[in-house]
C-alpha cells in the first residue's frame, strides 16, 4: 500500500471517530459551524504524523492517544476558519465547500474557532493518559500553535501582506505552518515514551517536512487546480503575500521543498521501520491536494 493509499484509510477511520463529536449544543448554530468544518474533509495529515511518529518509536496500541489526535485536527480546523475571514485571508472555498464564515457568518465564525481551540484543551485534558505525560503533550501544543508559534506566524503573514512591515520569510513559514506540524511529531514521540535521541530525530522530521509542506502550498497556490484542491488558486499574487514563489520563484521554491524532503529523510535513518515517514516526505512535494 502506497502512502497516499495509507493516509485515506487513516483519514476515513479518523472522520469516523471525529463525527460525534460536537454535533449539538446551545446554540445549535454555534455547534454546526464547528461541525460542519471538522467535518468538511481535509487530509488529515496532523493527527496521522502524530499516530505515525508514536509507532515508529515502537508504540503499539495508539488507539489510546485518539483524544489528543482529535485535539490536535481541531485546533487545525480552527487556524483555518480564522485564517480565511474576510479580515485575513478573505476566502470563499475551503476543503471544496464554502468557508466557515460564509455559510454561518463572520461573528459566528469566529466564535466557532476559540470554540474549537478551547475544546481541544478541555479534551486533552481529559484524557485517561498518565499526568506528567499530558503536560508535556499540553505543553508542546500549546507553545507551537501559539504567540511562539502559528499565531505569531499569522500575524507576520497578515503584517508583510497588508502593511509591508515585516518580511522574515523564514520566520513566517516556520512560525504559521511547521512548527505545528513538527509538535505532532513530538507529540507522537512524547505519547510513545521515546529517547531523546528519537525525539529529537522527529523533531528534525517534523521541521524539514512542515517547511516542504507550506512551500509547496505556496507553489500549489500558482500550479495547483482549484477544483482539486478544494481551495481557490492564484489568491497569494493577487494578495501580495509573501510566498517562496513570490520570492525565489517556481523552480528554486521546489528544489528548496526537495532538499527539505531529503533531509527529513535523513533524520529519520535511525529508525528501523520508517517506510511510511519516508513515504510521507516524499509524498508532501508529490501531492496536488
Ligand atoms: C492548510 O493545511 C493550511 C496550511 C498550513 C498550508 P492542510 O493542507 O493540511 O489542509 P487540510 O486539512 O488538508 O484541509
Ligand atoms: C495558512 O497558510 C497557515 C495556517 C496557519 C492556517 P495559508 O493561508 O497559505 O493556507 P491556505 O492556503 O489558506 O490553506
Ligand atoms: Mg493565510
Ligand atoms: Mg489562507
Ligand atoms: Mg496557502
Amino acid at each position: 500500500m502506497n502512502v497516499k493509499q495509507k493516509l485515506n484509510n487513516f483519514a476515513n477511520w479518523f472522520n469516523n471517530k471525529l463525527e460525534n463529536h460536537l454535533k449539538t449544543g446551545t446554540p445549535q448554530k454555534l455547534f454546526d459551524a464547528m461541525h460542519y468544518s471538522l467535518t468538511a474533509g481535509g487530509k488529515r495529515i496532523r493527527p496521522f504524523l502524530m499516530f505515525e511518529s508514536a509507532k515508529i518509536c515502537g508504540a503499539t496500541e495508539t488507539e489510546k492517544f485518539l483524544d489528543i489526535a482529535i485535539a490536535i485536527e481541531m485546533i487545525h480546523t480552527y487556524s483555518l476558519i480564522h485564517d480565511d475571514l474576510p479580515s485575513m485571508d478573505n476566502d470563499d472555498l475551503r476543503r471544496g465547500k464554502p468557508t466557515c464564515h460564509k455559510v454561518f457568518g463572520e461573528a459566528i465564525a469566529i466564535l466557532a474557532g476559540d470554540g474549537l481551540l478551547t475544546y481541544a484543551f478541555e479534551k486533552i485534558s481529559s484524557s485517561q493518559l498518565q499526568a506528567e505525560k499530558l503536560i508535556k503533550v499540553i505543553k508542546t501544543l500549546a507553545r507551537n500553535t501559539g504567540i511562539n508559534g502559528m499565531v505569531a506566524g499569522q500575524a507576520g503573514d497578515i503584517l508583510a501582506e497588508k502593511e509591508g512591515s515585516f518580511n522574515d520569510i523564514q520566520f513566517i513559514h516556520e512560525n504559521k505552518t511547521t512548527k505545528f506540524i513538527q509538535a505532532c511529531c513530538e507529540i507522537g514521540a512524547i505519547l510513545a515514551d521515546a529517547t531523546d535521541k528519537e525525539i529529537n530525530a522527529l523533531k528534525e522530521y517534523g521541521y524539514n517536512i512542515g517547511m516542504a509542506f507550506q512551500i509547496w502550498d505556496d507553489v500549489l497556490d500558482v500550479i495547483g487546480d482549484t477544483e482539486k484542491l478544494g481551495k481557490t488558486t492564484g489568491k497569494d499574487i493577487q494578495q501580495n503575500k509573501l510566498t517562496y514563489p513570490a520570492i525565489y520563484g517556481l523552480e528554486k521554491s521546489k528544489k528548496i521543498a526537495k532538499s527539505h524532503v531529503e533531509k527529513a529523510i535523513e533524520s529519520i535513518s535511525i529508525f528501523k521501520n520508517n517506510e511510511t515517514l519516508t513515504q510521507l516526505a516524499k509524498f508532501i512535494i508529490q501531492r496536488e491536494v
